[in-house]
């Protein structure tokens, strides 16, 4: 019989040997043919199934809200700097990437970790942050440099609303509001952030569905996808940001002498 040779390499989300690519066994054409958008490539890639529409839809609001928050924010403004630096591309949109992480966009899988844990254990919203402030841990998900009580998130309002239309349950995403109400008493800037709303709504979409055993559910939190949610978003504003300053010509960028405190 013939002897398989093992492999270094084992794949499971594709495979382009066939007369066309297929994305978890969906060929390319039938994508094209049934009309299907990028929310349902990320189904397929990312999670291996299908999804239903609202889930997908769900997925290409998320990356539309995402995709980009103006000049001032951490991972543009590397992306402006590296570009005027006369580098390319792909180092200007890395180096705006770079920066996403526990503080900036990157809070989503740790904002459904904790959401998740402390739902799950019926702790009482007081109980949660209480506990988090004990163990010196800010609440991901809570928290904005600019937004507050009196200006909320326009995104969280857009990302809430889908949900509580589409969503079988918004139990995670109520939990997290519910959080929100305690840590507002605490101080004004101290919202739901779009971070806190796509995790709490990620689980949301996960466990309602019907798609996703509690196995894989527990796995998709462990591992963390959902970082991968704005990390894939903010790239489409970071790209725009960089051909925004080569278009402009703009020079090699300097930060001026009176906007830093010397001092010893
Ligand atoms: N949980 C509990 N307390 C908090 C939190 C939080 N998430 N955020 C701020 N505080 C409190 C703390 O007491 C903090 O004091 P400390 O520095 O001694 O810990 C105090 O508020 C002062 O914080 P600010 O200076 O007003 O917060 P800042 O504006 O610097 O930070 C930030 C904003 C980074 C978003 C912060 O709220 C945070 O770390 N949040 C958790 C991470 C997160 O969700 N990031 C995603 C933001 S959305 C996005 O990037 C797209
Ligand atoms: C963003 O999406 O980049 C923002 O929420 C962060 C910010 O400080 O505005």
């Amino acid at each position: 019989g013939k002897v398989r040779a093992p492999t270094h390499i084992i794949s499971t989300i594709s495979d382009d040997r066939g007369e066309e690519p297929c994305y978890a066994g969906v060929p390319m054409s039938s994508i094209i043919e049934k009309g299907l958008g990028v929310g349902d490539v990320i189904s397929l890639l990312w999670f291996k199934r299908s999804l239903p529409r609202y889930c997908t839809q769900f997925i290409e609001i998320c990356i539309i809200l995402c995709a980009d928050h103006g000049p001032c924010v951490s991972g543009a403004h590397n992306a402006i700097v590296t570009a005027r630096a006369g580098k390319d591309l792909v180092s200007s949109l890395v180096s705006g990437l770079l920066t996403i992480g526990p503080r900036f966009g990157g809070a989503v899988d740790d904002a459904a970790r904790y959401f998740k844990d402390a739902c799950d254990r019926s702790l009482t919203p007081y109980d949660f942050v209480e506990s988090m402030k004990e163990k010196g841990i800010r609440v991901p998900g809570i928290g904005h440099r600019i937004k507050s009580r009196d200006n909320k998130d326009k995104r969280v309002g857009l990302l809430q609303k889908f949900a509580r239309s589409h969503f079988p349950s918004v139990k995670y995403m109520e939990y997290a509001v519910q959080v929100e109400d305690y840590t507002l008493t605490k101080a004004n800037n101290l919202v739901l952030n779009v971070d806190g709303a796509i995790g709490s709504l990620f689980l949301d979409l996960l466990a309602g569905s019907g798609m996703f055993t509690k196995q894989e559910i527990d796995e998709i939190v462990e591992i963390g996808y959902l970082n991968g949610l704005f990390v894939l978003a903010r790239s489409i504003g970071l790209i725009g940001h960089t051909f925004d300053q080569k278009r402009l010509k703009q020079p090699l960028y300097r930060h001026p002498w009176e906007d830093v405190l010397y001092t010893k």
